[in-house]
């Protein structure tokens, strides 16, 4: 006679089995949350500090670089920190990848903001942009930082107006082809300019278009065949209501501005500073990068990003609430 407790014992390791792959196969697609609008904690546990920041992809990692706020600072410095992550929900501090003395003899709350930083593939060179100024933000410039390794230190090389034009605000824009682009916002002319660097980056090399409206914090991604930008009004650390246009062409003609949001919510109370593709196997996400400014309390400045509604001319900034990407599929779940 078949000994019945035996018989089952095949199957039941079987259905244990199966249990712990599920279980398993479950842990590794779950996705780390990204909450806008929250503290989001470092590998140490302390809030991230990468304000007005933008973020590249080398190789497997993402590096984030931004304005580093945290409190203790020495005031006579100015500060660029650099995270790196592979699943951008999950970042290491990599340290401060730039200090740097007043450069300048710019004097005191002498302004470092939204750096940006682009790797030369030819010269491996990591170079960094920021915009440098005063207090009273006259001197308009953009500073240029140096180093063979992403995490830094970085060297300062000098500061020079773009094409000889004021520049305040930067943003970063890196094509499908490569070509690597300095945005700046220029206050006399009421509109930001898209800027070609030279080949080895060093210097903002060619003028490929002046978007007239006027706009800061410009962001630019190319999504399925058309170029979109988005930009902020010229409203300090207030929040406004942020626009996008499109083109095909970054040359332009450029469509007229509309909102990416109800624009009573001033952007979810937001200011941009980069909009990042991610190109999966089965989606390209483009995700909008903002600042969540509180200027008394720098270094409580939260970031919102949300995935993007994109697509046929069309850009939306859907409400905020916490979601997931997995990066090798591009997909987002909420
Ligand atoms: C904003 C700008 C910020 C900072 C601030 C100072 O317009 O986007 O980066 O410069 O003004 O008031």
């Amino acid at each position: 006679m078949k000994d019945k407790t035996n018989a089952c014992r095949p199957g039941n390791k079987y259905i244990l089995l199966m249990v712990a792959i599920i279980v398993l196969l479950t842990s590794a697609t779950a996705q780390k949350k990204i909450n806008p609008g929250e503290v989001w904690p470092d590998d140490k546990g302390n809030h991230i500090q990468a304000h007005g920041g933008g973020i590249v992809k080398i190789d497997k990692y993402y590096y984030w670089y931004g304005e580093q706020r945290r409190q203790g600072l020495d005031t006579g410095l100015r500060y660029v920190s650099c995270y790196r992550s592979k699943d951008l929900a999950s970042w290491q501090f990599m340290g401060d990848a730039l200090q740097l003395s007043d450069p300048e003899h710019l004097g005191s709350n002498w302004v470092l903001e939204r750096p940006k930083v682009y790797f030369n593939r030819k010269t491996k060179t990591y170079v960094m942009y920021f915009h440098l100024d005063d207090a009273r933000y006259k001197l308009a410039r953009v500073g240029v930082a140096t180093s063979n390794k992403p995490e830094g230190p970085f060297t300062y090389r000098e500061s020079f107006r773009p094409l000889e034009k004021e520049s305040r605000d930067i943003g970063q824009f890196i094509d499908d082809d490569g070509t690597a682009y300095l945005v700046f916002e220029s206050w006399p002319t009421k509109g930001f300019f898209i800027a070609r660097l030279s080949d080895d980056y060093l210097k903002v090399e060619k003028e490929v278009c002046l978007i007239n409206a006027p706009l800061e914090g410009g962001a630019i991604v190319h999504y399925k065949g058309l170029y979109y930008a988005i930009g902020s009004a010229l409203t300090g650390w207030n929040p406004n209501p942020n626009k996008y246009a499109t083109a095909k062409s970054l040359e332009g003609p450029w469509s007229e501005f509309k909102d990416i949001a109800p624009p009573e919510t001033n952007t979810y109370s937001s200011q941009s500073t980069m909009m990042l593709k991610v190109e999966g196997t089965k989606d390209t996400t483009v995700i909008f990068m903002a600042d969540q400014w509180k200027p008394k309390t720098q270094w409580d400045s939260r970031y919102l990003w949300m995935p993007l509604q994109t697509g046929d001319g069309k850009l939306w900034l859907p409400e905020p609430k916490p979601w997931s990407i997995d990066i090798k599929t591009g997909k987002v779940q909420f």
